[in-house]
């Protein structure tokens, strides 16, 4: 019987399972343009609403996989993916790190979606770094350095670039099904045969609460391993800016500091994802592959960062001298009104302050962003630096003044915030 799109969108109102065959129709026709947006938001309405099973969900995966090119490398690679956060800027911790470790990192990123921001942003901080290399570049500058990071290419899981961009004028992102299949499509035609997923939860990303985060780590884990593929995923916490900076250039000046030796929590999950990359690489326990990862660090990686980014064209010159980054018009500094503990950074807050920074210039957006002065657990006085704005227009009263909710102030220290919450493999 000729499959038909009606059958297929009353299917999944009714709550039944589509077969492989009704997936792979969908995904090729609505990429030939047979079947409509109408259609399709139809669908991928239903299955907001109604769901997806495991191998329905394996099925729609492969299907977008299918609808563009899977890279092939002639040498073991890893790849990493984040769900997306505020201030996660781990790629570039990591990638150098795991370099320098002789483990080769192949990596395509995304720009910011949202309020989460995009490691591709941030490289292009670096004048003149060419995020859009051919494949063979890729595969050249991985053989020389031992890792790239460019831009997602468009051939690749072309499917989902065409179904994203419907989901999110849908409001069918927030879906576990499509998100799993969305990152997987991609991660798979990656080629490496080694991915570590991080999936955030928290008030700055995707996944609001722990449950929903660990519910699609497990199925992203699952899509990998039927795949054959050697997926691990670590659960981790946003529900505060990973580093003290937000906004490209201050997120750059973060990784530096935190390359040059600062301790902070961006560097504790850097070290933890490239511990458990490590594991998955080498076949060695946590304490030898911990062991060996703090060993490389301390050695140093900002050679390695500046071979990297030098190798896609990019200049250097911030990461011998991070507090260029800060330059910019205007530098404005907001103090505590009251004396306590810093109990909490909203991480959404602080994230929506910088993205109306940069949506009042035209240029330079990526200069317009704000560095932290302290940290959760912090006892402050009052009239301490809370936190400096770095932006090209001038900061009002009332700006201060939303900066400022971000940052909530108790008499009573707070609990330990618990950065790491576990590893699904
Ligand atoms: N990131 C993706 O690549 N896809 C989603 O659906 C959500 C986040």
């Amino acid at each position: 019987m000729d499959i038909l799109m009606y059958n297929i969108i009353d299917k999944k109102r009714l709550r039944q399972a589509l077969t492989k065959e009704e997936i792979d129709w969908v995904v090729s026709n609505y990429v030939s343009g047979i079947v409509s947006d109408a259609e399709m938001s139809s669908l991928l309405m239903a299955i907001c609403l109604n769901g997806m099973n495991d191998t329905e969900t394996y099925y729609l995966t492969k299907a977008m996989q299918a609808s563009g090119k899977t890279i092939k490398f002639s040498y073991p690679t890893v790849d990493k993916h984040s769900t997306g956060g505020v201030s996660d800027s781990t790629t570039l911790v990591l990638t150098p790190l795991l370099a320098s470790m002789g483990i080769r990192v192949a990596k395509m990123s995304g720009r910011g979606l949202g309020t989460t921001g995009g490691t591709i942003d941030k490289l292009e901080v670096f004048k003149g770094y060419d995020v859009y290399k051919s494949f063979d570049e890729f595969n050249r500058i991985i053989k020389e350095t031992g890792a790239s990071i460019i831009a997602q290419s468009a051939d690749i899981a072309t499917a989902d670039k065409k179904i994203y961009a419907l989901r999110d004028k849908t409001a069918t992102v927030a879906s576990i099904p499509l998100i799993a299949s969305s990152v997987m499509s991609k991660k798979l035609a990656m080629g490496s045969n080694i991915i570590l997923l991080d999936v955030k939860y928290g008030k700055g990303a995707f996944m609001q609460n722990k449950r929903d985060a660990i519910r699609l780590a497990k199925l992203m884990v699952k899509i990998g391993k039927l795949d054959n593929k050697k997926v691990w995923a670590v659960i981790s916490n946003m529900n505060v800016p990973l580093a003290e900076g937000v906004g490209c250039a201050q997120e750059v000046y973060s990784v530096i500091k935190t390359i040059d030796g600062e301790e902070n929590n961006l560097k504790k999950i850097s070290i933890e994802l490239a511990t458990n990359l490590y594991m998955m690489a080498k076949n060695v326990d946590r304490a030898a592959a911990l062991s060996e990862v703090n060993i490389a660090f301390d050695k140093g990686i900002k050679d390695k960062l500046k071979q990297i980014v030098n190798a896609h064209g990019g200049a250097t010159e911030y990461i011998d001298n991070p507090d260029k980054l800060l330059e910019s018009k205007y530098v404005t500094t907001i103090n505590a009104s009251e004396s306590g503990y810093i109990s909490d950074i909203d991480a959404l807050n602080v994230a929506r302050f910088v993205m109306e920074l940069k949506q009042r210039v035209d240029n330079d957006k990526y200069r317009q962003g704000i560095i932290s002065n302290v940290s959760v657990g912090d006892r402050i006085l009052a009239g301490d630096k809370l936190v400096t704005i770095y932006s090209d227009t001038k900061i009002s009263v009332e700006d201060k003044d939303a900066i400022r909710t971000a940052y909530t102030i108790t008499n009573r220290k707070p609990k330990k915030l618990k950065l790491i919450e576990k590893v699904i493999k």
